[in-house]
């Protein structure tokens, strides 16, 4: 027989008192006097009190004075409503250090004429359960989480996929065109070139007043001129319709970034800061690379036309070059930022708005990519980031 059952005998549950003891949760009986009579071997092992410091007392006997009102608060309210009272999710430290996490249900105990004499307290251990409602948790946030950026992800690429049915599209179109206009083109400008070197030729010319020679002169540069920029529009149409698969080959990204300046009509207005040192080669399509540079470039010559400087550096980072093109001209128009990647978007007169979306397609083709990045000061910074050549 247990201690508790012992005490209990004196106190006539005596039969309880052999049943609790049974039962695997820490279970209690109090008085009226909220006296503990009864305590199962559960109930000790969990409290770490022995069955003699526990019976006989109340809360108040063994327990902190502020955890001893909250207990007598709740064994009032059984004793006065006569119904079952819950304490949810108690933390508790067992004898061995544990924390637990207990509920315990209090129900009331009636004599043979219903008045009620006691309360009978059973505990749950609930720490498990607590743990499984845990991971179950942080599982479903796991998993909607999970949700979420696939979802996003699949947003993206279904975006990027009508972006690039677009541009074929575009692209085609506007191919075909180019390669239609380059014809009358070439025929202008070589009757332009015929009929220069006729007035040129010609002593007096056989068709103008000498006064009106100069004019004559000066309308076929202006001929010269402009073939020159409608070809450069359709080399850029062409470019952006004809983007074959690349073929990378180990380059060195110095070398691109010159090439690319050497083409560009720069104002003495302009000065260029290059900032190249010795880097490991990048893995591109030298081609293709060079005209992305050169796009980027020439935008940012473009952006100063009162001046500026223009600075190209490049550093390596997680495993890939970065180059950065940065230019202390106008800024990008607001209206213009977030769509700066699209087709068709300029804000330039004769602008055909393809050089971004050129570059992009060029540079995301070799693995590559390019965002506008802020600085400090007036300008504009694209940062692109590029594939390293592996390591023989
Ligand atoms: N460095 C820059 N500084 C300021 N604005 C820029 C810069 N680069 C691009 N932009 C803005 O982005 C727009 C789109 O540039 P993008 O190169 O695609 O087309 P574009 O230069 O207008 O025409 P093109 O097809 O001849 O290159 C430009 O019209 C300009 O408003
Ligand atoms: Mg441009």
């Amino acid at each position: 027989m247990t201690e508790g059952a012992s005490y209990a005998e004196t106190q006539g549950l005596s039969f309880l008192a052999e049943v609790i003891e049974q039962l695997p949760h820490p279970m209690f009986v109090k008085d009226r006097q909220f006296r503990y009579v009864l305590v199962n071997s559960a109930l000790v092992r969990i409290g770490g009190h022995p069955a003699e410091a526990i019976l006989g007392k109340t809360d108040y006997d063994f327990l902190p004075k502020e955890t001893a009102d909250f207990y007598r608060a709740k064994d009032s309210e059984v004793f006065a409503s006569g119904a079952e009272v819950t304490i949810a999710d108690e933390v508790l430290t067992d004898s061995e250090g544990e924390h637990r996490i207990l509920s315990t249900r209090k129900v009331p105990l009636r004599g043979r004429t219903g008045e009620i004499t006691h309360l009978i307290g059973v505990i749950s251990d609930i720490t498990r359960v607590k743990a499984v409602e845990e991971d179950l948790r942080v599982s479903t946030e796991l998993l909607e989480r999970r949700v979420v950026e696939r979802t996003q992800a699949l947003a993206l690429a279904q975006d990027d996929l009508v972006r690039k049915e677009r541009l074929s599209v575009l692209g085609q179109l506007a191919g075909g065109v180019a390669h239609q206009v380059r014809n009358p083109l070439g025929a202008i400008k070589n009757a332009a070139y015929v009929l220069q070197r006729r007035v040129r030729e010609a002593e007096p010319p056989p068709f103008v007043e000498p006064l009106a020679r100069d004019e004559v002169t000066q309308a076929i540069e202006i001929i010269h001129d402009e073939v020159q920029r409608a070809n450069q529009i359709i080399t850029d149409l062409l470019d952006y319709a004809r983007i074959r698969v690349p073929v990378r080959r180990p380059t060195s990204i110095g070398s691109l970034v010159d090439q690319a300046l050497d083409g560009q009509m720069l104002p003495p207005t302009v000065s260029v800061v290059r900032r190249l040192p010795e880097l490991p080669s990048v893995a591109v399509d030298g081609d293709q690379l060079r005209g992305a540079l050169y796009n980027i470039i020439r935008n940012a010559i473009e952006a100063m036309n009162d001046g500026g400087t223009l600075t190209i550096d490049a550093d390596l980072r997680d495993g890939s070059m970065i180059v950065r093109i940065a230019d202390t001209g106008e800024g990008i128009p607001s209206d213009v930022r977030s769509r700066l990647f699209e087709p068709l978007v300029t804000t330039k007169p004769l602008g055909l708005g393809l050089g971004l979306v050129t570059a992009r397609t060029l540079i995301e083709g070799q693995g590559g990519a390019i965002t506008l990045v802020e600085q400090e000061g007036p300008g504009a910074c694209f940062e692109i980031s590029l594939p390293l050549t592996p390591a023989a």
